[in-house]
């Protein structure tokens, strides 16, 4: 049981009294700047891009000394790292390339991560200028815009909606009849009939032979 001093020091903080005040005295109030810093997600609707601006060129020139180490000097993927480019209409093939320009649904998605977490040996290292510029490069390596010229910026970023924009829906699973308000969840005897072993990981390929090591 918490201690009637745990659960005051809790509804203090939940009521955003001042932590010094608290009888606790831990830990203050995250200063305005320390707001502003981490708060930088930018939104499917644009909410949240900052000014800036970038163009194709220079946003290549920034890819070929930042990101192609690792993502191939055309989005291609280097080895096993993650491919940014190609893939178009592969979505229903047996083994799809997921790529920004085959499967991500938003634009905003590709600045927002790249200027959280890339290049991934230094996160946030990138200007907001870089970020517009990279992300223009990765349209254009997605042959989503054509002129090395095109400068992206805030004014303009909307205006690209990505090829597989439409192919999401949304999550409605909580209309789903067993997901009904109030209905008991079932905690025993719930398959409707016997379960059946239908392949083991070795009969189907999945575990490496031997050794127990990959390849
Ligand atoms: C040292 C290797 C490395 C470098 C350099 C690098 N990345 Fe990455 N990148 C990764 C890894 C690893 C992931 C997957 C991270 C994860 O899934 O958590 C990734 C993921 C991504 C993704 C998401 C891909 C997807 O489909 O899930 C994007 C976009 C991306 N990086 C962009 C960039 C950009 C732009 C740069 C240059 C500014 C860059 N990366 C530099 C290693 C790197």
């Amino acid at each position: 049981m918490w201690s009637r001093g745990v659960l005051l020091a809790l509804l203090l903080t939940a009521g955003g009294a001042r932590a010094e005040e608290s009888p606790l005295g831990l830990g203050r109030e995250a200063t305005e700047a320390e707001v502003a810093a981490w708060d930088i997600d930018v939104r499917p609707d644009g909410q949240g891009l900052p000014e800036g601006r970038g163009t194709v060129e220079e946003g290549g020139l920034l890819y070929d000394d930042l990101c192609a180490a690792c993502h191939g000097d055309f989005g291609e993927g280097a080895g096993r790292w993650a491919a940014l480019a190609g893939g178009r209409g592969t979505l229903t093939h047996r083994d799809p390339l997921k790529t920004i320009g085959s499967y991500w649904p938003h634009l905003s998605t590709v600045f927002d991560y790249t200027r959280r977490a890339m290049p991934f040996h230094a996160p946030r290292s990138l200007t907001d200028d870089e970020a517009y510029a990279i992300t223009a490069y990765v349209l254009y390596l997605n042959d989503l815009v054509e002129d090395e010229g095109f400068e992206l910026s805030r004014a303009n970023f909307m205006d690209f909606a990505l090829p597989n924009a439409g192919g999401f829906i949304e999550d409605d699973r909580w209309s789903e009849p067993h997901y009904a308000p109030g209905l008991e969840p079932c905690m025993s005897d719930c398959l409707p009939g016997e379960a059946k072993v239908i392949g083991r990981a070795r009969a189907v390929g999945v575990t490496p032979d031997g050794g127990g090591g990959f390849e």
